[in-house]
């Protein structure tokens, strides 16, 4: 796969010596947005944005295991979300190409991807349930980097969501909650005017976003406010790389 231009803008925003995964190992135990910055470390600070102006809303539709849903999540709403989380409000929606019926008074699902991705968007729908919006859309990204979700629900809880109990997320899976949540997915899905034709869908502020890539500069354009300095920069770098 070719590097994405926004990861290699990650890079150089992030110093090189510490390795990814040891960045954001306590965000659970600070209250949001107040997490103390240090030199080297993700700074999730109390955005200085009057809080009048709106957020940039950004809503994956997507199923559990489709490759392009992952390839976006992982190599372009993460990566946008890191550099401009403040300025962003991201909704997920585990559903995507799924199908439900109602049988006698239960809602039973067919997946794209098979029985397994019905548990996996369970799973994921019971994730964003259960945890703060930060910490559930981290786990998610966590998850479906793994081959092995089904393995890696405890590590990534623990780093993300360490009083979150693996058990309880997948009682609510299995469950009526899970199952709930999934029909909720469902009528969300099934509300999108116009309707999705496929997998990933995304919706920035309402509208269906028909390129996803450049989502960074998307973003950026569409927000209201004092705009983050990566803002610029990234505006910059991409009238010298022409960004693709
Ligand atoms: C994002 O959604 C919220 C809630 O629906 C809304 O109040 C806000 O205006 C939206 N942001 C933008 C930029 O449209
Ligand atoms: C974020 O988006 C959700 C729906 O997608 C909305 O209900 C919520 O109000 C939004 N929050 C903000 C702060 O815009
Ligand atoms: C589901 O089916 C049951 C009977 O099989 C019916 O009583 C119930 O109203 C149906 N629910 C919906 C939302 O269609």
């Amino acid at each position: 796969m070719a590097t994405s231009p926004l990861l290699l803008l990650l890079l150089l925003l992030l110093p090189p010596e510490v390795p990814a995964a040891t960045r954001w190992p306590s965000l659970e135990a600070l209250p949001e947005g107040a997490a103390p910055c240090q030199v080297g470390e993700l700074c999730l600070q109390a955005s200085p944005q009057k809080p009048d102006v709106p957020l940039v809303n950004v809503s994956l539709y997507y199923e559990a295991l489709c490759p392009g849903c992952r390839e976006f999540l992982i190599r372009e709403l993460f990566p946008t979300w890191l550099m401009v989380w403040e300025i962003l409000n991201v909704t997920l929606v585990p559903y995507g190409n799924a199908q439900e019926r109602n049988v006698s008074g239960k809602w039973e699902f067919t997946c794209q991807h098979g029985e397994r991705e019905c548990m996996l968007n369970k799973v994921e729908a019971c994730l964003l349930d259960q945890l703060k919006q930060k910490m559930a859309f981290l786990t998610i990204v966590c998850l479906e980097e793994m081959n092995d979700m089904e393995q890696n629900l405890k590590p990534c809880l623990q780093i993300y969501a360490p009083k979150v109990s693996p058990d309880s997320i997948m009682e609510c899976a299995r469950g009526n909650r899970g199952m709930q949540l999934l029909h909720f997915n469902a009528q969300l899905t099934d509300a999108l005017r116009p309707p999705h034709k496929y997998v990933p869908w995304v919706v920035v502020n309402g509208e269906h976003m028909e390129d996803e890539e450049h989502l960074l500069h998307l973003v950026c354009r569409l927000y209201q406010g004092q705009k983050p300095d990566v803002c610029q920069l990234t505006a910059d770098l991409s009238k010298e790389v022409h960004l693709k």
